[in-house]
């Protein structure tokens, strides 16, 4: 009834505002804000004549929101440091609900966003962007409101695969603004694979010389037949240094993944003595998981995962570092005389709990482990690391389901959930699948995404709070281009945003889907693809 009579009221507000000639801003945004109240006065005129003005720490902040108000209605307003009768105040403020939160505050005289960090302030920022109306305009009529926000979880990730098929510095940079405005603040940046390898690693420059290059892709779905057409790109460090830095300037973090001791056929092709038959190897042309891994019998293996790691830590700051451990077949591991007397050598024995090959790959990803810890970081490692057992302070991405996670927490374990159900991105959005692009199969339409509980039933609430956050997946297989990554993304990007920001009980898919023709309009607004079933 109240949320009725403050529609009721805005609306009347707005259609004042509307006859004088004003666009009208909408705070029915996604993610949806933890508690919007309308208050009923005179709205804001956001024009020409506004000024932004911040604390110090809070220019960038300020900059952002000068930009996006430009792009979605062409009005300039000034960036300014002293307050004039028009503002719109970007400030620091206590900490009530986290380092996320914000407040904002719209009156008839300002617009005020207050958080305790910038992060906060700039959630605060996507969410007055998220209101804008799109379309040139000379005014826009703000209604007043009192929105107190903050995320469900810390970590809201989304991740991109940029080894099956190669984007570029600058499509990179559009992923990480189109995570920006749905308030994500992970980019999971998936770097090297048997079908690429990505990143520049200065003491092994084959790697990106040979191994970031493929001679030619399968058609389809491993069809036999192949395009003929050389694929390949890397990211230089200084490169890879610009995304970093472009993406902590939208307060997101980029974690890299490099995919271990499996998912490495093109660092094979590169040093062919890594692997157990020495080769000879070439960068992967079809999908699925090679069965050429690093041969864990030999000692360069180790030197070249902490050299390999060593340089990726003086690249990306984060915290973790992402060191994959899924889908490594052990077929070559049976078979190596070197892999062999290595396990004898550990006393890893067969018929046990665990197999021998892996105890072996627990022992790897305990080295690399204890390598990044030796730097200060920690790790993130796929579900399939369960079986090998587990250093101590180990993150567990669920991906084959949500029981990793479930284990994962009830071994006091962190863990993030991407679970292959819901969250990967390159399954199909439709059954009408003639008429989609090709996709690696699957079927994740917009409200199975929106569904997911990221809590699984079962674990006590002290094993809940491992559950640190969400994640959705982009693999590329099937997505050469970077149009096509962003009709996979969008709008699943929104529900998944719900998912990470809303508590769960706010959450709602018939609001999801009113809500949804706003944002749709602002993917126009920034040129973005989007899948039109749900949305027009
Ligand atoms: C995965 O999808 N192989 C993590
Ligand atoms: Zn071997």
């Amino acid at each position: 009834m109240t949320r009725c009579l403050v529609f009721i009221v805005s609306f009347i507000m707005c259609v004042v505002a509307n006859a004088k000639g004003a666009s009208v801003a909408c705070f029915d945004v996604i993610p949806r804000p933890n508690k919007v109240e309308m208050v009923p006065d005179v709205p804001f005129t956001l024009s020409a004549a506004t000024t932004i003005v911040c604390d110090k720490e809070l220019s960038q902040e300020a900059v952002f929101l000068q930009q996006y108000i430009q792009q979605a209605t062409g009005i300039s307003v000034k960036v300014g440091n002293s307050l004039a009768g028009n503002s719109i105040v970007l400030r620091l403020g206590e900490n009530k609900n986290g380092d996320e939160s914000y407040d904002l505050h719209v009156s008839c005289k300002d617009i005020v966003i207050t958080g305790p960090t910038a992060a906060g302030v700039f959630y605060g920022v996507q969410t007055l962007r998220k209101a804008l109306p799109q379309g040139k305009t000379k005014k826009v009529a703000v209604p007043t409101v009192h929105i107190s926000d903050y995320p469900r979880f810390a970590y809201r990730g989304a991740h991109l695969d940029v080894c099956r098929h190669f984007f570029g510095v600058d499509e990179v940079k559009t992923y990480i603004d189109m995570l920006a405005m749905h308030n994500i603040n992970r980019l999971h940046w998936h770097i090297s694979e048997d079908q690429g390898w990505r990143i520049e690693i200065k003491s092994r420059p084959r790697l990106t010389e040979v191994g970031a290059w493929r001679a030619q892709t399968v058609i389809g779905h491993n069809s036999g037949k192949y395009d003929g057409v050389r694929h390949g790109g890397y990211f230089t460090q200084e490169q890879a240094r610009d995304i970093v830095a472009y993406a902590a300037a939208r307060h997101i973090t980029v974690i890299p993944e490099i995919d271990l001791p499996g998912h490495m056929q093109a660092a094979l092709a590169a040093y062919p003595d890594l692997g157990c038959t020495g080769g000879p190897y070439k960068v992967w042309e079809i999908w699925g998981v090679s069965e050429d891994v690093l041969c864990a019998g030999n000692p360069e293996t180790l030197t070249f995962i902490k050299e390999v790691l060593g340089e990726i830590v003086d690249i990306f700051p984060s915290k973790y570092i992402h060191i994959g451990g899924d889908e490594c077949p052990k077929v070559r591991w049976k078979e190596c005389p070197k892999c062999q007397a290595r396990m004898d050598e550990l006393g890893f024995k067969a018929g046990g709990k665990r197999p021998r090959e892996e105890q072996m790959q627990g022992y790897i990803m305990q080295q690399a482990e204890a390598f990044l810890a030796s730097k200060g970081r920690k790790v993130i490692g796929w579900d399939e690391i369960l079986e090998g057992g587990l250093g101590p302070d180990v993150t567990i991405h669920s991906w084959r389901g949500i029981e990793g996670a479930v284990e994962a927490a009830r071994q006091g374990h962190d863990a993030i959930l991407s679970p292959v159900s819901h969250m990967y991105f390159d399954y199909y959005q439709s059954r009408d699948i003639e008429h989609e692009p090709d996709a690696i199969g699957g079927y994740t339409p917009l409200e199975k995404v929106y569904s997911f509980n990221p809590v699984p039933d079962g674990l006590t609430p002290e094993q809940a709070k491992h559950i640190i956050g969400v994640q959705a997946n982009v693999w590329t297989e099937y997505i050469p281009t970077f149009s096509q990554v962003q009709y996979m993304a969008l709008p699943r990007m929104a529900a998944l945003s719900e998912v990470q920001w809303c508590q769960q009980e706010a959450r709602d898919y018939d609001s999801f889907l009113v809500r949804l023709p706003w944002l749709s309009a602002l993917y126009r607004t920034c040129g973005y693809n989007y899948a039109k079933h749900v949305v027009k």
